[in-house]
């Protein structure tokens, strides 16, 4: 394992130092270097720095470019308009770095330095209830996010804070109580039973609740003997959890994701916690008293009539809610896990309650200065008409049904082109489904998390544009390329000249950590997907303009362009095993 610079930061280190040399009055500079049509890069720093000393930006610019000695990386420097340099690199430096990533299995990405401890908070769907499209986004974000931290070192924590507890559970084990049977064992069904069972008793229990007045009664009782831990009722209450989870693994798998167990930690584990969670708001004044409930005040978020809009953290009749599970999390995040990062991955629509939550935190000590706490929050899936997603009867659509079409799609795009490339039935169901739930994902995950976006199936399964089909053809086309070539292996050659398509993707190649470490700090997976994309696009113009394969060209060339193919495979495969998308092999 051996991290590579990239030629971006060894030229801005030598920029620097040539800077630092010719104008030691300066002090340290930023040459701001970017990747440039003109030449290979330019760096715009000189034309500040101009101003703050006064001098002429050119005069000031050929100076540096005197002070640059690097025959080995620079081909080319250039004094261009009021005071740019325009920096071509050698074509041995380029090839040179490029054979350092692919000599390495993390392709010459480095691992942080310092890394911390990460709990990410996602995929928290809530018992007894139908998953939506917005678990799907939490799920899906979440894990890209996970990926990528992953990847860079940090060490990261899932928490899937389900919703499995509140006085809905009094209505539900009451019903299961007076109508035993109405739910099968946990192991004796499938996803789609267990979640049809859940459903009626859903259904039918809230029926009762909401005409019969003495069953009412029954069911508020019973949350109390839940909530002083009657056993009987905390087996139900247990069957109702299993029974849910059988479905949430269900809808889990076919979306191709790895939900652990013991990272599933809901509401009511931090049940414990909650009274003491509320006695040191309570002791210390960050919470107060408020018409019997325990609330906490904030003087910059008020409602209408600019009302003050409080946080609940424990309300007149003593209960807990949301607000009281969510502090007692942090506390046990922060103290138990050690993480230094906490991220909740949760619909955009909570983030004043996140904001509550962590300043209430922040007030009673709990997060100190050292840990970062962030609500990635995510907007609203819409339906291709622009409206919140719904069935056309307005429905609610169901999740398992969505990739259940998405793959369905997925698969005849596959099919289409099965025959050419020679795959079995089995393969083509197989991949169909991975293209399917790539479509998926990558359509969420390619635009940044915060916005709304149109779930439209036609075009996330399109092979044309910014989709993950696109990607996963790009890919599986390398890889034939590089089957095909037989008798001929990728290998770097740095001697040679570069044409202008392979220096572009080449350099781009080149960018992979770089991007990846950015849009990691970021909490930005759109820019890993956005990068990907550019990669699949370039390399696309690379194979037209460079033939690899016919009309056959010298060995040398044909060796080296195979190279740019399998090194352009390789970070394509990574970068999408970030985001939790497959690459099939052959498509
Ligand atoms: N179960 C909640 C919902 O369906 C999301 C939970 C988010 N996580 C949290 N720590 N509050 O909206």
């Amino acid at each position: 394992m051996a991290s590579v610079h990239s030629l971006a930061s060894t030229v801005q280190q030598r920029l620097a130092d040539a800077l630092s040399a010719a104008l030691p009055e300066a002090g340290s500079t930023d040459p701001l270097l970017r990747r440039s049509d003109r030449a290979d890069f330019q760096a715009n720093g000189i034309l500040a720095l101009a101003k703050k000393l006064k001098g002429n930006p050119r005069e000031l610019a050929t100076k540096v470019t005197d002070a640059l000695d690097a025959p080995d990386l620079l081909k080319d420097v250039e004094v261009s308009g009021p005071g740019f340099l325009n920096i071509t690199l050698t074509d041995r430096a380029i090839i040179e770095t490029l054979a350092a990533r692919a000599a390495d299995d993390r392709l010459g990405v480095p691992l942080k330095e310092n890394p911390g401890v990460t709990v990410i908070d996602y995929a928290q769907p809530n018992v007894a209830k139908e998953m939506h499209v917005g678990h799907l986004r939490s799920a899906v974000i979440g894990d890209a996010l996970r990926g990528m931290l992953d990847f860079t070192g940090e060490k990261t924590i899932g928490r899937h804070h389900i919703g499995d507890w509140g006085t809905q559970f009094g209505m539900l084990i009451q019903y299961l109580i007076e109508n035993p049977g109405e739910l099968a064992p946990a192991d004796d069904v499938d996803g789609e039973q267990a979640m049809s069972n859940l459903n009626r008793v859903y259904k039918a229990s809230r029926a009762v609740f909401d005409s019969d007045e003495e069953f009412k009664e029954r069911a508020r009782k019973r949350v109390v003997a839940l909530q002083s831990g009657d056993k009987e009722t905390l087996e139900l209450w247990q069957q109702f959890v299993d029974e849910s989870k059988v479905y949430f693994y269900s809808v889990f798998e076919k979306l191709d994701m790895e939900i652990r167990d013991d990272e599933i930690v809901g509401e009511s584990a931090y049940n414990d916690l909650m009274p003491e969670t509320a006695r040191l708001l309570e002791e210390s004044g960050v919470a107060v008293r408020s018409e019997g409930a325990l609330v906490v005040f904030f003087d910059e978020i008020r409602g209408k009539d600019d009302q003050p809009v409080p946080l609940i953290v424990q309300k007149a009749d003593g209960g807990f809610g949301y607000a009281a599970s969510d502090l007692s999390a942090i506390r046990n995040r922060v103290t138990d896990l050690n993480a230094t990062s906490l991220i909740y991955v949760v619909d955009v629509r909570q983030s004043l309650h996140f904001k509550m939550v962590f300043e209430t935190a922040r007030r009673a000590g709990w997060l100190g200065d050292d840990v970062t706490a962030h609500n990635m929050g995510y907007g609203t899936v819409l339906g291709a008409d622009g409206k919140p997603f719904k069935t056309r009867e307005g429905e609610t659509v169901k999740l398992e049904d969505l990739l259940d079409e998405a793959a369905e799609r997925a698969t005849a795009v596959v099919r289409e082109k099965a025959e050419k490339v020679g795959l079995s039935e089995e393969e083509i169901v197989e991949n169909g489904r991975y293209v399917g739930i790539g479509a998926v994902k990558y359509a969420d995950l390619s635009t940044s998390a915060n916005r709304d976006y149109k779930f439209d199936l036609d075009q996330m399964v399109s092979l044309n544009g910014d989709t993950s089909v696109y990607l996963q053809y790009a890919y599986a086309r390398i890889k034939s390329i590089l089957r095909k070539a037989e008798g001929v292996a990728p290998a770097a050659h740095a001697e040679l000249e570069l044409a202008p398509a392979e220096r572009a993707l080449a350099l781009h190649l080149d960018a992979f950590g770089e991007l990846l470490t950015e849009a990691t700090a970021e909490y930005a997976p759109h820019k890993l997907a956005a990068y990907l994309y550019q990669a699949a696009s370039l390399f696309t113009t690379f194979y037209d303009q460079c033939p690899v394969i016919k009309p056959e060209p010298p060995k040398d060339i044909a060796e080296n362009r195979l190279f740019l193919c399998d090194l352009t495979a390789r970070t394509l495969t990574q970068g999408m095993a970030l985001l939790g998308i497959r690459t099939p092999e052959r498509l």
